[in-house]
This record gives structure tokens, C-alpha cells and sequence, in this order.
């Protein structure tokens, strides 16, 4: 009788693992048969009651049919794996003949660009690129650039207060004095930044970008000549060789003598058109010697150095590099207008 059922029970279950077809399958059958309440393992207990001379026997067709079935279930592990990997295979097979979709390239945005080019001019005339706070402190922003409070100058940028003593810096020439206070002279750094005004037309927007740039040297190796000469080359590596350039006296509280700088419209070449406003030149920048006073602030001793600076503003020449009319393309993120200025 237990032979029988032994015998009966293999046949069942070889019969149940031809028909298995997934792993799943394969796994209820293994407890069937092997769990705790198995088949098979219920059928070994029957071994209890046969008698001592048929053990042997009884034992070694157990054995049988239990490695019949495991071989058995091996097999059609084997064989399910193999029809899935196949499958799987077949199911993410490239078709290598379809067309590709190709791949949208972005680029840069214009203002990080001309950023890019001027640092790249800078340095290879021999500036270090530094950077400095947005949220900066009315000392940095206006006093140590020797606008005190209440000084007439300060109504030439509409500032936006954080409190008291914070302001979103107006300008980049906020870092001068951070960086007078901490360098040793000689040294020539430019600043490339955020800067925030309140004012919002065609060409301002209440963000924008400037790039400062600041020259220290001992007193005799400075002049306006220098400076001059410098922004001439700054000038005509920037918008080509042919640019005319011309500087007109000004004012600023932390440079004496002060100058701003024009450049000949590089669209019209000074015949003059909208982006010149007929005038076939362009207002650039600021600059100007550096006010002695400044120095004194900052800890660097007026008598033995002198020093000049320019500050730019970075959307106005994007604004002109790229022929653009409106400063508020710029910070619209419309898609199709960063597109033409790949
Ligand atoms: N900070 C000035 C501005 O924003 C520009 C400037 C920089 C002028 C350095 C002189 C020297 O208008």
C-alpha cells in the first residue's frame, strides 16, 4: 500500500510539473510535495509502521521517487527560466533600422554667456574672477564706497532694503571693499554678479547683471591713461577691433576722477538705428580712478597706492552682442526666444 501510494504519487506529481509553466507553478508544487504537510514528507512518516526487514527496500524507493521528482523539478525550472529570458529578449529587442529621434541640445543663456566671455578676456589680462554676496550690507553696498547715509548719491539707484543695514546690493562695486579689506596690494580682480534696482522699463529690469573690476598698484603705475587703455582693449576684444570708443567725464562717489564709457553701436557701426537710438553710439559703463577715500576705508594706504575701476552692466551688452530690444526676454524663460540665441 505505501508503494502503491509512492508509486501513485510520482506519477501525479511528474504529471503536475509537465503542466507547470511558471516559476510560481514550480514552487506551489516543491511545497506540496516537500513542505512540512508534503506528500512525500507524510508518506516518509508511514515508514513508522513497515516492518524492520522491508525498511531497506521501502527506504530506497522513497529515495527514488523523491529524486525522481526533484530532477524532474529542476528540469522545468530550467526550461520556465529559459522561456522567460527569451521572452524578456524578445520584448525589449531595439529595432537598430528605426529613425532616431535625435536630441534636443540646450545652451547657454545669453547673460551666463557674455559673463563667460568677459571673465575669459579678464583673465588673460592677468584678473582674478571673485565673487560676493547678493544680500549685502549698507556698509559694503554704499559706505565703505564712500556714499554715508543720506549722501545725495544714493537717490542715483533706487535700492531695495531688507532692513536697515541690508540691502540687495545695487551694484557689484560692493565687493571692492570686501576684497581691499582682505587682499594684499597689488592685485587685479573683476566680479561678475546679480544686482538689484528698483526700476523697470525696456532696458532695466529689477535684476540684473553687472561685472566689476578693480585694479590696485602701487601709485605710479596707475593712471587714467591706464584705465583708459585698458577698457579700450576690454572694448574692442569684446564687440571686434573696429569699435570706436569714447569717454565722457561723470560722477561717482567712490571714483575720482569718474568717467563713463560709450562704445560705437556694433549694429549700426554709428550710422545710427533703434538699438542706438539714433545716435550710432551706446552707453557702456562707469568707471574712474579710485577715490582715495575708498582705499582709506578699506585699510590700504592712499599715499602708496592708487588704484581704478570699471563696472559694466552684463544685460546691456548681452542686449547688444545679440541685437535684443527688450531686457525682459531675458528673464521670461520663453523657450523660443532661447532658442534663436543658441
Ligand atoms: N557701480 C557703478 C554703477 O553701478 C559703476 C562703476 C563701477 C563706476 C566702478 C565706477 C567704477 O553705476
Amino acid at each position: 500500500m505505501l508503494l502503491d501510494e509512492l508509486k501513485d504519487t510520482q506519477v501525479q506529481v511528474l504529471s503536475e510539473i509537465a503542466a507547470a509553466a511558471t516559476n510560481k507553478d514550480i514552487n506551489d508544487i516543491r511545497v506540496k510535495v516537500f513542505g512540512k504537510s508534503g506528500v512525500l514528507t507524510t508518506l516518509s512518516r508511514g515508514m513508522r509502521d513497515v516492518a524492520p526487514e522491508e525498511r531497506p527496500k521501502v527506504g530506497a524507493i522513497i529515495n527514488e521517487v523523491k529524486v525522481a521528482i526533484e530532477e524532474a523539478l529542476s528540469a522545468k525550472q530550467a526550461e520556465v527560466e529559459n522561456a522567460e529570458l527569451l521572452s524578456k529578449l524578445e520584448s525589449e529587442k531595439v529595432d537598430i533600422t528605426e529613425p532616431a529621434q535625435g536630441v534636443e541640445k540646450g545652451a547657454l543663456h545669453p547673460i551666463p554667456r557674455v559673463i563667460d566671455k568677459l571673465c575669459d578676456i579678464c583673465v588673460g589680462l592677468g584678473f582674478s574672477v571673485v565673487e560676493g554676496p547678493e544680500v549685502e550690507s549698507d556698509y559694503y553696498n554704499f559706505e565703505a564706497m564712500n556714499t554715508p547715509k543720506n549722501h545725495p548719491s544714493r537717490d542715483m539707484q533706487d535700492s531695495f532694503f531688507v532692513n536697515e543695514e541690508i540691502v540687495l546690493r545695487t551694484q557689484t562695486s560692493a565687493v571692492q571693499g570686501r576684497e581691499m579689506e582682505v587682499r594684499k596690494p597689488p592685485f587685479k580682480i573683476v566680479c561678475p554678479g546679480k544686482t538689484y534696482r528698483n526700476d523697470s522699463d525696456a532696458t532695466h529690469s529689477p535684476v540684473f547683471h553687472q561685472l566689476e573690476g578693480l585694479v590696485i598698484e602701487e601709485g605710479d603705475k596707475v593712471s587714467l591713461a591706464d584705465l583708459k587703455s585698458m577698457l579700450t582693449i576690454l572694448m574692442k576684444r569684446l564687440y571686434g577691433e573696429d569699435t570706436e570708443i569714447r569717454f565722457r567725464p561723470s560722477f561717482f562717489p567712490f571714483t575720482e576722477p569718474s568717467i563713463e564709457v560709450d562704445v560705437s553701436c556694433p549694429t549700426c557701426h554709428g550710422k545710427g538705428c533703434s538699438l542706438c537710438k539714433g545716435t550710432g553710439m551706446l552707453e557702456l559703463l562707469g568707471a574712474g580712478i579710485v577715490n582715495p577715500k575708498v582705499l582709506e576705508l578699506s585699510g590700504i594706504d592712499s599715499k602708496k597706492y592708487r588704484g581704478f575701476a570699471f563696472g559694466f552692466g552684463l544685460d546691456r551688452t548681452a542686449m547688444i552682442l545679440n541685437s535684443i530690444g527688450n531686457i525682459k526676454y531675458f528673464y521670461k524663460n520663453d523657450k523660443r526666444f532661447l532658442e534663436q540665441m543658441k
